[in-house]
């Protein structure tokens, strides 16, 4: 009653006020042409009722939708409730905050949602966010491991399970997902993302966005999804956190770029930006980054949120002096909200009424704020998410569950089989588990967990027995030590790293047993936000323990739980094979245990390079020729590589291997010379040519020889995950079109180029089948 009230009264003085309006002087330089979207995907009806609200508000209410806090909730108590969050409680009340994150809970956010609705000026309901990274509380597979299911449906459904049980916590926006292009193994938030590949991390963020959505924002079991970090965040100098990026234009729009043009194609609602200066201008002042090219080539007409305190953080970059003249880099630039920096609320009236900002900037990002929030419904019901049955009813279900057991089992990457060890056979007796992870229950749910709760995980013990049902003798010894420290905010392992005392106990139970499953890896807040590393080896004592386990009993299973690609180029010659988990959610110990038994056949691809060490970081496949690219003989030195290591990584991009074997036959083009206008299509026979079922991932890589800008020599265009029996063949063909040879040349104009092209098929990025064609 009391909108509608509001709309109409908005409608008289939205009337007085174009009428009266004053003309604005303004004195900010700023083009704005692109500040405005005249886009057609906008909603005229919604459009209209944000004109009315609009002319309700004053400038002072209009800062405030900018305005994004966090509850206080999860460090010192509930907000509705805690003493210390009453300023909190103020601003709501006051119409000066638009959003807050991390509040969470049915009954939470309707405590403060209805501080807004009922008590602020205009009863504007608040827009509540959160990290839904891989689960809210039904864990999946952390995006990196998710990535190597290669399995688009999978993300979609895991991303949708997310939004389904967020969404009725009383959640309407998570900040996911990251698609930053990560390529260097010491960045922590590699886990976060979808790995080295711009082809598969845009598969992998348009499926996310969609997972998340679903067709309708309004809908109670979708959130708005949030295109981060925005731009080139994992291009940071030496894989080091929040580091300085220097990028070039080249490198920026073939490589960073494409996954989030390609969201803004696909709807995202809102997009993030990011901690790192390119070139000496941070991402949340950099108005080239959002106005020209988001706001202005792409028509983005959603919400672009800084990240946290990244506004404020612009006076410690050193580009603005205090936190008016960040919150005038910030507006004008196109950041339209800011997170936690409190700059806006202070200072965007002063500027304004000083005539620094032009009033026009703060109505474009008041709209967009107001857009997303009439997108989600919340005008019309502003608890509509708020439902305590609907959070009983689609939380944790074993529906839930059962996705997240088949996502991880897609998840997991065959590194190494020797004398094919895996899956365990039935004339095995004896089974030894050795390392603490092994029967850890928390690692595997992962670094950012939203709501999922310690400890919760199906622990790999725990799998095991469960999966053996009596037909193994199951022998467990911890070896290194686990620690139960709280670490989610700070630099505290889980992995012991002094103390040897289960080492004896270790050997003997690997004495005793038939096989050994050795399970070592990375705590997993070792990765994540805050996380980056200069040694990518196993942390600790574990590389000691896989010298005393391998020297004990040569049949050993190495299962490497972790966040990133690792250095194991000595365990991988120790052992005879290696699991590569992540950190695979609740399901975890389930999943491992059914690849571990046979029950299910890995198929799992990395979706970033496994380097030799850490020198080689960043490592990637699709890496430039140079103008020295071949192996001379030992003694020469002028070419491109190492004087110490091999140029080849120690397991490629793409590489990952099954229980059966695949053989491809040579690959057939429909033709040798195309058109721009023309479809190619290539075509190979792929042959199960091993004993069991099994399911292969079919990648398709070109290279386009001569360019007006050097090309990478492989980049993936396609890929088709197809399971064959025993024995069976399938013919895979997938259609390349002038669109997929086009990339920003040297006039940085996004186009194919006329010329000759070589064509790869095969099961990874190294192992292929070749062909060639020529575009004219
Ligand atoms: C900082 C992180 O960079 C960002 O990804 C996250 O969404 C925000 N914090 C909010 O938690």
């Amino acid at each position: 009653m009391k909108r509608k009230v509001f709309e109409i009264a908005a409608f008289v003085a939205l009337f007085l006020m174009v009428a009266c309006q004053p003309k604005t002087e303004t004195k900010t330089d700023v083009k704005t042409d692109n500040m405005v979207t005249p886009s057609a995907k906008l909603d005229p009806v919604i459009e209209k009722r944000i004109d009315s609200l609009m002319a309700l508000l004053s400038l002072e209410e209009k800062v405030g939708q900018l305005n994004q806090l966090t509850s206080r909730g999860e460090l010192t108590g509930n907000l509705s409730e805690n003493a210390g969050s009453q300023q909190i409680a103020d601003l709501i009340k006051q119409g000066m905050v638009g959003s807050m994150l991390n509040v969470v809970s049915v009954n939470e956010t309707r405590a403060v949602q209805k501080l807004a609705v009922e008590t602020s000026p205009h009863g504007i309901p608040l827009v509540f966010a959160y990290d839904v990274i891989h689960g809210y509380k039904t864990m999946f597979p952390i995006p990196l491991g998710e990535a190597a299911s290669w399995d688009l449906e999978a993300a979609r459904l895991s991303a949708s399970i997310a939004a389904k049980e967020a969404a009725a916590a009383g959640l309407h926006w998570t900040f996911a997902p990251m698609m930053d292009i990560s390529r260097d193994a010491r960045w922590g938030r590699s886990m976060e993302g979808a790995g080295e590949d711009v082809y598969l991390g845009t598969k992998f963020a348009v499926a996310r966005v969609q997972g998340f959505q679903g067709d309708n924002l309004a809908d109670v079991t979708t959130v708005a999804a949030c295109a981060k970090h925005f731009a080139a965040y994992g291009y940071i100098e030496a894989g080091k956190e929040y580091n300085t990026v220097d990028i070039s234009e080249h490198t920026l729009r073939n490589v960073v770029l494409p996954p989030f043009k390609a969201c803004v194609e696909a709807g995202v609602a809102t997009f993030m930006n990011s901690f790192n200066e390119i070139g000496g201008v941070p991402s949340t002042g950099n108005s080239y980054l959002q106005r020209d090219i988001l706001k202005g080539e792409w028509g983005f007409d959603g919400l672009m949120v800084s990240d946290w305190a990244s506004i404020a953080e612009m006076i410690t970059h050193g580009v603005a002096a205090n936190e008016e003249a960040a919150a005038l880099l910030a507006i004008t630039a196109g950041s339209d909200m800011d997170m936690e920096g409190y700059c806006y609320v202070p200072s965007l009236v002063k500027l304004v009424k000083e005539g620094k900002v032009n009033i026009n900037l703060i109505d474009d990002a008041v709209r967009r704020v107001l857009r997303l929030k009439f997108r989600l419904g919340l005008f019309d019901d502003p608890y509509k998410y708020c439902d305590n049955e609907r959070e009983k009813a689609n939380t944790l279900t074993a529906e839930h569950l059962e996705a997240a057991r088949d996502i991880a089992r897609k998840s997991i990457v065959l590194l190494k089989n020797e004398g094919n060890l895996l899956p365990i056979k039935e004339n095995v007796k004896t089974i030894a588990v050795i390392g603490g992870l092994a029967a850890d229950k928390d690692v595997p749910i992962g670094s950012w967990r939203a709501q999922g709760e310690t400890n919760s995980a199906v622990s790999l013990l725990e799998g095991l027995q469960a999966a053996s049902a009596d037909k193994f003798k199951i022998e467990y010894a911890e070896g290194y030590k686990i620690t139960n420290e709280a670490r989610h905010f700070v630099s505290q392992l889980k992995i012991n790293t002094t103390d040897r005392s289960g080492f004896a106990a270790a050997v003997a139970t690997a004495k005793r047993a038939d096989v050994v499953v050795l399970v070592v890896g990375e705590d997993c807040f070792q990765s994540g936000e805050g996380r980056s590393q200069t040694n990518i080896q196993l942390v600790g004592l574990q590389q000691e323990l896989i010298d005393a386990v391998t020297a004990a009993n040569p049949n050993v299973i190495m299962v490497l739980m972790n966040g990133r690609p690792l250095d194991i180029s000595k365990p991988s010659t120790q052992v005879k094979s290696i699991l590569e988990v992540w950190h695979l959610g609740s399901q975890a110990g389930n999943a491992i245990a059914d690849v571990i038994f046979g029950k299910y056949n890995p198929s799992g691809k990395l979706p970033m390079t496994f380097p030799r060490n850490v020198g080689q970081c960043p490592i990637y496949y699709s890496y430039k020729n140079t103008g020295r690219p071949v192996e001379k003989a030992p003694e020469q030195v002028f070419w491109t590589h190492y004087t110490d290591a091999p140029n080849t990584p120690l397991y490629p991009f793409g590489f990952g291997l099954s229980y059966t074997t695949f053989t491809y036959s040579d690959i057939k083009l429909s033709e040798t010379e195309i058109t721009p206008s023309d479809k190619l299509m290539v075509s190979v026979t792929v042959t199960n040519s091993g004993a069991v079922k099994g399911t292969e991932i079919v990648q398709l890589y070109i290279r386009d020889l001569v360019g007006s800008v050097t090309r990478p020599v492989k980049e993936l265009k396609g890929f088709s995950k197809i399971e064959l029996e025993a024995g069976a063949s399938k013919e895979v063909s997938f259609e390349l079109s002038a669109t997929d040879l086009a990339f920003y040349g040297a006039d940085m104009k996004f186009k194919a180029e006329a010329g000759d092209f070589k064509v790869f098929v095969g099961g990874n990025s190294v192992d292929v089948k070749e062909s060639a064609f020529k575009l004219k």
